[in-house]
């Protein structure tokens, strides 16, 4: 069923529970993502990135409608979400849609004038009971350039979700985004004090860059969200070569789909156990 993010983030920040989140890019991962969460009985956020709406010749409503659906004939809890949104006018577009929470990243512009967006962004989407996410301290590798140095301090995170009233913030604690290792080294004292600090659950984003081990230690610190996109991109990927290496001969583009999708479904299967054991 389509659900808000605030309640399911509330829920599992108090059982201790990662919350597993997962980039929507072809209309196939809506199902995949939602069957493994079916499996596992566990909520899970489809995300669909600024990114990936250019990917589709900026239109939005092609794949936003088919995840919709999706969600809505899900068993458990799906929560469709507007990732890394830097255009305001996309946030209102989704929340009209009927996303049940957007991304506001105003990270790369100077503080204030982030706060300004997302309190805009808040106060629209508060209308429609609709979840808003933001980012303070901004996470590498989004250019494509590597940098897991940023941190987010504790101080201003807690003034930022003050200021703007966001249902959950994504933080700058080791992780970068787009990496095809996983070898990122989490700032776990930051997680816990960021934790402490700031009364709404907490996302990590750039999750591919971190080992099982760093997921569940991050979800002890404090962590909620977990944003994970390249990873599964290298699983389907992976597959695919793999397969077509070994069926030369195949043209049906669903002949290796279907691999592809049944390695991404075990993948997302599996990291909603881990998140959820953590
Ligand atoms: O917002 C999406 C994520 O932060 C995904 O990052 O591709 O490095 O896993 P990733
Ligand atoms: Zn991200």
């Amino acid at each position: 069923m389509l659900t808000d993010l605030h309640s399911v983030a509330q829920s599992c920040a108090a059982d201790g529970t990662g919350l597993g989140a997962f980039n929507v890019i072809h209309l196939e991962n809506a199902r995949t993502f939602t069957r493994a969460a079916e499996e596992s009985e566990r909520p899970v956020v489809l995300q669909i990135s600024q990114n990936a709406v250019k990917y589709h010749d900026g239109m939005l409503e092609p794949i936003a409608l088919g995840t919709l659906s999706v969600a809505k004939a899900a068993d458990v809890p799906v929560i469709v979400h507007l990732d890394h949104a830097e255009d305001e006018e996309l946030c209102r577009r989704a929340i009209d849609l009927g996303f049940t929470s957007v991304m506001y990243d105003g990270s790369h512009l100077p503080d204030d004038a982030n706060r300004e967006a997302t309190a805009r962004i808040v106060e629209y989407a508060r209308a429609a009971g609709v979840s808003v996410e933001a980012e303070l301290g901004e996470v590498g590798g989004k250019n494509g350039v590597h940098d897991p140095s940023a941190r987010t301090d504790p101080g201003d995170a807690a003034q930022f979700v003050a200021d703007t009233g966001v249902d959950l913030l994504a933080v700058a604690v080791g992780s970068s985004h787009a990496m095809t290792t996983r070898g990122a080294e989490l700032d776990f004292d930051l997680i816990a004090a960021l934790r402490d600090a700031v009364p709404v659950p907490l996302v990590l984003h750039g999750s591919s860059g971190v080992s099982d081990d760093g997921m569940q230690a991050a979800i002890r610190a404090g962590m909620t969200k977990i944003n994970v996109s390249t990873h599964l991109n290298k699983v389907f990927t992976g597959t695919v070569r793999e397969y077509l290496a070994e069926h030369p001969d195949v043209v049906d583009s669903r002949r290796w789909f279907a691999p592809a999708t049944a390695a991404q479904e075990a993948e997302v299967a599996r990291l909603l156990r881990l998140y959820a054991e953590a």
